[in-house]
């Protein structure tokens, strides 16, 4: 994604603005809360070993023998998202990054700094129902404002890890509900190359069920790298695959193929409207984004295998169970020479190749919605890209003109070519059988209240008793 360097600095003042409110939902919420019961655990995060509640959400993995096969998964909130606070509920963050003090190392930071426990996914603009994903760029608060969320999640497996979707010489298909996306904002569903655990390490014990580990394409710098204090202000690249950047007026998709510190940061990616098909892709257009459509994405290799070189990127869409003709008559295809002739720099980081083989070894499903104050996100809608002016996708306009503006992925669906979608079959769908297998990462609440867990108060039904180690502490009633 083009502009996501910015996300990153849009999202640390949000966190850092929202941990007062956090701090305060907390102390009126958590009526009464799991303390110490002993001397000071110096351990961070002494309760990421307990299950985290995760939005639960059904995906599928299908086969050409076997169909598609439904799996509960979770979504995890980044970890930007979560508040940072010490033992004595202290913020780490400060507004301008990380307090030095209780931050000078990643040793200490680790010792001083606890990652918040459960994130309110609700209060992020998040929920999940069966296989659909809703995300909404902004929460309305009890004053009827308008409160930036741009939430940013990744698919966690059913072993606390991410889970690694293996797409070469594969394909991957969803359906998207853009229609009440502007001009301005981007709802993006993209794969990243991140660590498998979240970088899970003896200062980040909880990893992925954290949402630690992003990186991405245009290598951001963040307070947290891999869920540890970046103490030397680097950067984090890794390569991305954008499957989807859209709203209900432009979209593209676009490798980004990296090498170990820098990226194709333009990357070579597909806009039919900047090819010239301008009623291709819109409201009312060819593929109608005022209606749900199915967006199928195939990752073709010179050899048909799951081993080979990844030689061309095949964009298809369905609608009303109809398969649409391509934009372009060969088909929207990004083959090694376009992307090598995209003008990007994609060919120094060995273009469709090395993006193949990231998505051999297995990448993040990332799914965002975010806008731009600094660029209006032009770049995705507004020129030759798309029909918008290079005003309208302002924020504060959004904010004002569209403050319900959201995104519903649903039947995300990974496999065989072929075997994830099948023209007359509704939406997309092909038959579906549930997983003799399935297993949930996503949590009840345990018999004992983790730390800092909820565990009395008014009304609460939840469990009362704390983890070992711990005990109720009552703040108010
Ligand atoms: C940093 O943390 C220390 C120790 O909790 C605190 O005294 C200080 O006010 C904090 N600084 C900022 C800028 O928040
Ligand atoms: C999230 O916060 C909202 C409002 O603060 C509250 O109504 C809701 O119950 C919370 N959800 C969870 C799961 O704690
Ligand atoms: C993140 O953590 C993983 C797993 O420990 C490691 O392989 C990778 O090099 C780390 N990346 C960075 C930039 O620290
Ligand atoms: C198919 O899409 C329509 C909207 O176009 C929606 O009303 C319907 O529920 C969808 N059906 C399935 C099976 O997803």
């Amino acid at each position: 994604m083009l502009v996501s360097l910015f996300v990153i600095w849009q999202v640390y003042p949000r966190v850092q603005k929202m941990a007062p409110s956090f701090r305060s939902v907390l102390t009126i919420a958590a009526l009464a809360s799991c303390r110490f019961a002993t001397a000071q655990n110096k351990r961070q995060n002494p309760d990421d070993t307990a299950d985290r509640y995760h939005p639960a959400l059904t995906v599928y993995k299908c086969t050409t023998a076997g169909g598609c096969v439904a799996n509960e998964r979770a979504v995890v909130i980044d970890w930007n998202y979560h508040w940072f606070h010490t033992a004595d509920w202290l913020s780490c963050t400060t507004a301008t990054g990380v307090n030095a003090t209780l931050c000078p190392d990643q040793a200490t930071c680790a010792e001083n700094c606890f990652v918040q426990g459960d994130s309110n996914y609700t209060n992020n603009g998040v929920s999940t129902s069966g296989d659909a994903l809703t995300m909404y760029q902004y929460t309305i608060n009890e004053d009827g404002e308008a409160q930036n969320a741009s939430p940013r999640l990744y698919l966690l497996g059913d072993d606390g890890n991410y889970e690694m979707l293996q797409l070469l010489g594969k394909e991957l298909t969803f359906t998207v509900d853009l229609s009440t996306l502007p001009c301005g904002e981007n709802a993006a569903l993209y794969l990243g190359e991140m660590d498998k655990t979240g970088g899970r390490n003896d200062y980040n014990t909880g990893g992925a069920k954290f949402g630690s580990g992003y990186c991405d394409a245009q290598c951001p710098v963040q307070n947290w790298k891999n869920g540890t204090l970046n103490f030397d202000g680097s950067g984090y690249c890794c390569n991305e695959m954008d499957i989807l950047e859209a709203n209900s007026r432009a979209h593209s998709f676009t490798p980004h193929p990296c090498n170990d510190n820098d990226c194709d940061k333009g990357g070579c990616g597909l806009n039919p409207y900047a090819q010239g098909h301008t009623n291709y892709y819109g409201l009312g257009g060819t593929v109608d984004t005022s209606k749900p459509f199915t967006v199928i994405t195939q990752f073709i290799t010179d050899d048909g295998t799951t081993t080979g070189t990844l030689t061309t990127v095949n964009r298809r869409y369905m609608q009303n169970g109809k398969l649409i003709d391509p934009a372009n008559p060969k088909g929207d295809l990004i083959t090694t020479e376009s992307c090598n002739a995209a003008g990007s720099g994609a060919e120094k980081f060995g273009g469709l190749t090395t993006m193949g083989k990231a998505l051999g070894r297995g990448m993040v499903l990332t799914f965002a919605i975010w806008n731009d104050a600094s660029g209006y996100m032009n770049w995705l809608d507004a020129g030759a890209n798309g029909p918008c002016s290079d005003t309208e996708g302002n924020p504060a306009l959004i904010a004002q003109k569209n403050p319900r503006t959201h995104v519903i992925f649903s039947n995300i669906r990974w496999g065989d070519i072929g075997s994830t979608f099948k023209p007359g079959a509704g939406n997309g769908s092909t038959t579906t059988k549930s997983a003799p297998t399935t297993t949930t990462t996503t949590s009840a609440p345990a018999a004992t209240q983790t730390h800092y867990g909820q565990c009395g108060g008014i009304g609460y039904s939840g469990p009362k008793a704390c983890a070992s180690g711990f005990k109720c502490t009552k703040l108010n009633d």
